[in-house]
């Protein structure tokens, strides 16, 4: 069996991506290494623990991924620090592991000469305007505006510089938002699901003219699987569902459409300094060397279904997520959010 190093496992993708490898992919074995922290949770691996190796670590701590790169034959690397709100209030950590973490598991498949999957972002390139009808490519100039996405910049530079400097076989994915079940609940789709099983406004920053090209976490990792497959090496894949018609606005108010509340149920908070105003995803590479097609593209929003089945399962785990719910409204609404 191939062995799969998954750090981040206990995260929103990384987790979905297990559980996904288990039902569609027998011939992998899996280890999680993840430091838990606030964005990880064990829970979410709960039902398939006695599946899979699970480890509590950090990727920056060099012995530990030495030890664990040198064990598996692939690394998929979905650790970081995600949330750009959070890097606005304080970096530090993002550099850390997002950079440290990356370069500390570059060091140990270039010892060990494993294989690796790097997971990153759109927001590397930064934003287009409003009605810029170009999308992103795999040969679009890097362009970051935030702490999060300049530090994802950052790991993905080591890559490409690892590949080419010392022959590393490494992958880069760049993927556009996801949504779907674990997600954690600082996020814009979850946030306001909860906000309306909470009885709470949902929060649209600024105008919400803003576009994100919305995937579902599913069709992001069946691409992960087929780069895995058959990606070649030294390559960048960019992955998205061609939801770029899609604006913030237009996805609250699809949330209150199918969550029963009147279609303007929602109130608009302050915007996010330096917010990004549009990502448009062109994933053409993918779909056409590699065979790629997103699942969830049924209807004109191309997220109905997928927002439906995410509404359903938040619905469904109160328990996972209510404990949380007062401090992550608390810390918004200090920003005035
Ligand atoms: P997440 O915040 O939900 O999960 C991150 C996981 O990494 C958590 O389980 C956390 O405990 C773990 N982690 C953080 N620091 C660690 C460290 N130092 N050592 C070990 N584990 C650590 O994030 P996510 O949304 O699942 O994102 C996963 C990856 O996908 C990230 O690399 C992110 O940049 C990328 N990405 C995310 C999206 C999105 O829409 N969420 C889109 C494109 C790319
Ligand atoms: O584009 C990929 C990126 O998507 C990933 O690299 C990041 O890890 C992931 O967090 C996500 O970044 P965003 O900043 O786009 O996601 P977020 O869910 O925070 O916000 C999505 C949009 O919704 C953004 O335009 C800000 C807006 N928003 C967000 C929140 C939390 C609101 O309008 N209201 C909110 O309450």
């Amino acid at each position: 069996m191939t062995k799969l190093l998954v750090t981040g496992g206990a995260g929103f993708i990384g987790a979905n991506f297990v559980h996904y490898t288990l039902q569609h992919r027998p011939e992998y074995a899996v280890t999680v290494i993840d430091k838990l922290t606030y964005a990880g949770n064990k829970a979410n691996l709960e039902s398939i623990m006695d599946k899979i190796e699970f480890v509590q670590g950090d990727i920056c701590d060099k012995e530990l991924m030495d030890k664990l790169v040198a064990d598996c034959d692939i690394v998929v690397h979905f650790a970081a620090e995600s949330h750009n709100d959070n890097s606005l209030r304080e970096p530090w950590p993002f550099v850390e592991t997002n950079i440290v973490g990356t370069y500390t598991i570059l060091e140990a498949v270039r010892k060990h000469g494993k294989r690796l999957h790097h997971i990153s972002t759109d927001e590397v390139f930064g934003d287009l305007e409003l009605d810029d009808p170009n999308r992103f490519t795999e040969n679009t100039a890097y362009n970051p505006s935030s702490p999060y996405s300049s530090t994802k910049a950052g790991s993905d530079h080591l890559v490409r510089a690892w590949v080419r400097s010392f022959g590393v076989q490494a992958t880069i994915s760049n993927c556009s938002n996801n949504y779907g079940p674990y997600q954690h609940i600082e996020k814009f789709i979850p946030r306001q699901i909860t906000n309306i099983l909470s009885d709470i406004k949902p929060k649209l920053y600024g105008t919400g003219e803003q576009v994100r090209d919305w995937i579902h976490v599913d069709d992001h990792n069946e691409a992960v699987h087929l780069i895995l497959d058959k990606g070649v090496m030294g390559e960048t894949y960019i992955i998205g569902a061609d939801n770029d018609h899609v604006n913030n606005k237009m996805v609250i108010e699809l949330i209150c459409e199918l969550m029963g509340k009147g279609s303007d149920w929602y109130e608009h908070v302050n915007d996010r300094p330096g917010h990004d105003l549009r990502y448009a995803m062109d994933s053409t590479k993918l779909r056409q060397e590699l065979g790629w097609k997103p699942r969830f593209t049924d209807n004109q929003t191309g997220m109905r279904d997928g927002l439906q089945q995410t509404i359903d399962w938040y619905k469904e785990h109160t328990d996972w997520w209510q404990a949380q719910k007062e401090a992550v409204e608390a810390a918004y609404a200090k920003q005035g959010q």
